[in-house]
């Protein structure tokens, strides 16, 4: 295969420049939406693999049905079989599947406007990872740097073929539905990058015999600008870690988790997330959830220490999450309702991979 810009793209999508580019291209990104919001169909794609936290909620899925309002078409992957890139059984992976359809509605995605939808419903769509992986080399795919820090991270868990090849397998997520949009943190931009160098392989490999147009569309990162929440030590937030606030968390135990939060011995709270983490995070949340400022928070504390901070975070987390919990909780005692919106959108995804998988049969002299 000879070197293409893409390739070097490929190569290079974790450096600084490739990521200056990629914040500029947002930008631009998100004027185009403002524009011209039909223009797009945007793909995310989330693991099952446990309870969603406040990370996750303020990391990206706040921002969904921000973009679905927006006008943009929006579609939601429940990505059932990537479970097992990283692990080795799928755990109660039904309750996991059901329990993140509900927060999805609970955080406002709306099953009529948008299309929830999993892997393991979507025969096409895994079908397509049978081209895809004659476009790719295998050194090109021991070099992604995603899957090399996945690998670093099992825990000298041997590398299976499906951990190997699964950007191949994400490729086939984005590009079996067209979508142009995908809201990614720059860990992902690997993978974006990938899904590129396919699309564009196939072309050059079996032309443009459907129609005048490519086959795939190329999707773009959407880099997300959400400022990160960290766990209440200071640390990543994750489940593993046990320092997590979780959405379908109560009142109390919400309150009984951030009271166990880390702080410092410094009475007088300010912002300083360089020299105070644990205290800033803690400011941040309650910025989030309120509206306000974390140095206006802080100063209205002023010299009330952890314990005045504290319950003002937690206030203001349960005021905010107390609508989404309630409806989380209504969605999670009716099971027929999540199944029907998981079908309506498995439905939705099948029609559409279906299509394109047509066209992939035409454009291979496949189609008998
Ligand atoms: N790999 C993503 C993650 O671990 C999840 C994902 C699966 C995804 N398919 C996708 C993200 C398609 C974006 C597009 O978070």
């Amino acid at each position: 295969m000879t070197s293409t810009a893409a390739e070097e793209a490929l190569a290079n999508s974790t450096d600084d420049a490739s990521l200056a580019r990629s914040i500029a291209r947002s930008q631009e990104i998100e004027e185009q939406i403002q524009i011209n919001p039909a223009q797009f169909r945007m793909l995310t794609g989330v693991r099952p693999t446990g309870n969603m936290h406040l990370g996750h909620y303020f990391g990206t899925m706040k921002s969904w049905q921000e973009i679905q309002d927006r006008g943009v078409e929006t579609w939601i992957l429940v990505a059932d079989y990537q479970v097992i890139t990283d692990r080795d059984g799928v755990g109660p992976i039904r309750e996991r599947v059901l329990s993140l359809v509900a927060d999805t509605l609970a955080v406002g995605v709306d099953p009529e406007k948008s299309t929830i939808f999993t892997h393991s419903a979507v025969p096409a769509q895994n079908q397509l990872m049978l081209p895809f992986l004659s476009l790719v080399t295998e050194a090109e795919l021991h070099r992604n740097p995603t899957v090399k820090a996945e690998l670093e991270a099992t825990d000298g868990r041997a590398m299976s073929g499906l951990l190997l090849t699964y950007p191949v397998h994400q490729a086939a997520d984005i590009l079996f539905c067209q979508a142009n949009l995908v809201p990614v943190g720059k860990d992902q931009l690997p993978h974006l990058e990938q899904a590129r160098l396919i699309a564009q392989r196939f072309d050059k490999r079996y032309g443009r015999a459907v129609k005048e147009h490519p086959v795939f569309r190329r999707p773009e990162a959407l880099l997300s600008s959400a400022s990160s929440v960290l766990g209440l030590d200071g640390q990543k937030m994750s489940k593993s870690r046990g320092n997590t606030i979780e959405l379908r968390m109560t009142a109390d135990e919400t309150a009984k988790a951030i009271k166990k939060a880390k702080t410092d011995a410094d009475r007088v709270i300010t912002y300083d997330p360089v020299n105070r983490p644990e205290v800033s995070n803690l400011l941040l949340l309650a910025s989030l959830t309120s509206g306000r400022t974390p140095e206006e928070i802080a100063a209205e504390i002023g010299d009330g220490g952890a314990g005045t901070l504290k319950k003002v975070v937690t206030e203001s987390v349960n005021d905010y999450f107390a609508p989404i919990r309630a409806r989380r909780e209504e969605l999670v005692a009716n099971e027929d309702y999540l199944l029907e919106v998981l079908h309506a959108g498995n439905a939705r995804a099948n029609d559409v991979a279906n299509r394109t998988l047509d066209d992939v049969r035409t454009a291979m002299h496949m189609n008998y």
